[in-house]
């Protein structure tokens, strides 16, 4: 049974507590928030401690795990206090919202020999699972192209989008973890746009972008195409195309029925689409806490690493150089 404790008690640290709770492998011990409107309520729902301060549950000698879903520029920070007293981490995307600080945490983690999985979620889905494998299994040759469409149904709240680092490093940084994951290869050209059409004010306030698309190649010429809006009238969209030497892969948008609808002013009609994250990848969550738990439990090296982290991170950096720039950037 490995003890867990959860820091933060938002948007997706009430999914990863509400899983830990569920799974056999694990003991929900501790809920950790500063602000007890969130945190005293998720606790007594899980029936577990809950404390102001991450420090606190960190140091306690009956928590084993912790999972981060704090804001992403406290990551490094609490990642690093997590290793150090010996705890294993899953830490919530991405690495850091820096590039200098996360390899200065990668150093010391890798130094510690410390035990920290980095949650990008959308590997652990059941249908990018079956995309990876029927790569691996040679289905459709050799990977020539990745095609990542990836839009969400509206801008997160103001608070969010002052700590997120931005529309690269916190929400595109999904796709440049799924173009690695998919092409098998490290980019290393990465060409990227990105403007202000949804909320112009709200993105030159906090020196964002909400509309974004990048190209990036690898050194044997494997291309990748993502294209991110922060807003799409019709919901969240998630879809992945994979080009290969023998054939293609898609994968669709999940909706809660596959029911179609005809009558006489539409036809082909069904039901929207998942609303948002916290449906579309309900058992990617699932699967990802899962795997962190079996890899803790059998000993067995974890399925992601704060590296993976810094890859994509690091191709979020370069696409900013070159929104910045107008040129490709070697990476
Ligand atoms: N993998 C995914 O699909 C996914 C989805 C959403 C968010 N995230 C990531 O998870 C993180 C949190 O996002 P969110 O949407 O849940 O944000 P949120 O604002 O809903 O929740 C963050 C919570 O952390 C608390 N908090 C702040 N500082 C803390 C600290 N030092 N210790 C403990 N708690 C602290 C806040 O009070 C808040 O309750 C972000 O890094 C984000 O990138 C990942």
């Amino acid at each position: 049974m490995i003890r867990v404790a959860v820091l933060g008690a938002g948007r997706i640290g009430q999914i990863h507590a509400a899983n830990v709770a569920a799974n056999p492998l694990a003991k929900l011990v501790a809920v950790a928030d500063p602000f007890p409107a969130a945190g005293k309520a998720l606790a007594e729902k899980l029936n577990c401690d809950y404390s102001e301060s991450p420090d606190e549950v960190i140091a306690r000698s009956d928590v084993d795990a912790v999972v981060i879903g704090t804001p992403s520029d406290t990551h490094a920070e609490l990642m690093l206090k997590a290793a150090r007293a010996g705890k294993a981490v899953l830490c919530e995307k991405p690495v850091d919202n820096d590039l200098a600080k996360a390899d200065e945490a990668i150093a010391e983690l890798n130094a510690l020999n410390a035990k920290v999985m980095m949650a990008f979620n959308r590997r652990f889905d059941p249908s990018n699972i079956e995309l990876r494998r029927a790569i691996d299994a040679g289905d459709i040759g050799d990977v020539r192209q990745v095609i990542i469409s990836s839009r969400d149904p509206g801008l997160p709240p103001r608070d969010y989008v002052a700590h997120s680092g931005g529309i690269f490093r916190d929400m595109a940084i999904h796709d440049f973890d799924m173009a690695r994951f998919l092409l098998g290869e490290e980019p290393v050209e990465v060409y990227a746009k990105a403007s202000r059409v949804v909320d112009p004010a709200l993105m030159e306030e906090f020196n964002d972008y909400d509309t974004l698309m990048v190209i990036m190649q690898t050194e044997s010429g494997k291309q990748c195409h993502i294209n991110c809006c922060r807003e799409a009238s019709y919901g969240y969209d998630q879809r992945f195309e994979i080009l290969g030497s023998k054939g293609m892969l898609q994968n669709d948008n999940l909706r809660p029925s596959t029911v179609r609808r005809f009558n006489a002013v539409e036809t082909e009609a069904r039901q929207p689409l998942l609303n948002f994250f916290l449906q579309r990848y309900t058992d990617a969550y699932r699967n990802e806490l899962g795997a962190f738990l079996t890899a803790l439990t059998d000993g067995t090296p974890l399925p992601t690493s704060p590296w993976d982290g810094r890859q994509a991170l690091r191709l979020a950096e370069a696409a900013i150089e070159s929104v910045a720039t107008g040129r490709a950037v070697k990476v």
